[in-house]
């Protein structure tokens, strides 16, 4: 069963394999050209060095986190002044000089609204099976109807108790039951080193698209 304190003692026993220092390829390569100061929110955010991307992009953008270190470390890491206010759900940081804030709590006690667009690296992925439906609804909740969402899932024949968790094209379907277009796939067992020693026969990263359904 993997609970809050699962993610809070990864981040605190430093076991952050999913963390990238680069800026993400495929936001690069596939976010789409939004009006600027679009509203961007990032569940899931880590220390994600593309909330810093999105921001440079010209968007506003909100990431939300559960860990406190993870969120310290990432304004840390990025020399970036902030203040913190307490809400009434969790403490919410905000760049001095940056379009950027990150709610520290949990996305399920997260009230903010109106996004215009939701980019979700290794964030359903980490839902377990028991939540993901809650979690695509707590997010919709967050967007404005027709907002723009980029996500980047893996499907995989490993462990089903641990994160990251698998889950596939029909699964992508039913949880959005929106407009999806698979824009991009990989299997990293065929491309990636690191995989190729694995315990996986295939491990398939694939971003989507997922739009209002008259787009
Ligand atoms: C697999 S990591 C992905 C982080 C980030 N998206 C990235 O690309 O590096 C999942 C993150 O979600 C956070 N997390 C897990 N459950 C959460 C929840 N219920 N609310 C907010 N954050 C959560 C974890 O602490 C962890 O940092």
């Amino acid at each position: 069963m993997i609970t809050n304190e699962f993610w809070l003692d990864r981040w605190n026993t430093g076991r952050i394999g999913f963390h990238e220092n680069e800026v993400n390829q495929s936001l690069i390569q596939y976010w789409p050209n939004l009006p600027l100061g679009s509203r961007v929110l990032v569940p899931l955010c880590g220390k994600s060095n593309d909330l810093i991307w999105l921001v440079e992009q010209g968007y506003d953008v909100t990431g939300v986190e559960l860990s406190s270190l993870a969120v310290v470390e990432f304004f840390g890491d990025n020399d970036l002044a902030y203040t913190t206010e307490q809400t009434a759900y969790g403490k919410l940081h905000s760049a001095n000089e940056m379009t950027l804030r990150v709610f520290e709590g949990d996305i399920f006690d997260f009230d903010g609204k109106v996004f215009d667009a939701c980019y979700d690296r290794a964030a359903m992925v980490a839902m377990p099976s028991t939540l993901r439906q809650s979690y695509v609804e707590k997010v919709s909740a967050c967007l404005r109807e027709d907002a723009h969402i980029l996500m980047i899932s893996l499907h995989h024949d490993g462990n089903i108790d641990t994160p990251p968790f698998s889950v596939s094209d029909d699964d992508v379907a039913s949880l959005w039951q929106r407009n999806i277009h698979k824009i991009a796939s990989e299997d990293l067992v065929q491309t990636n080193s690191r995989y190729k020693e694995s315990e996986y026969a295939y491990f398939e990263e694939s971003v989507w698209r997922v739009l209002p359904d008259e787009l």
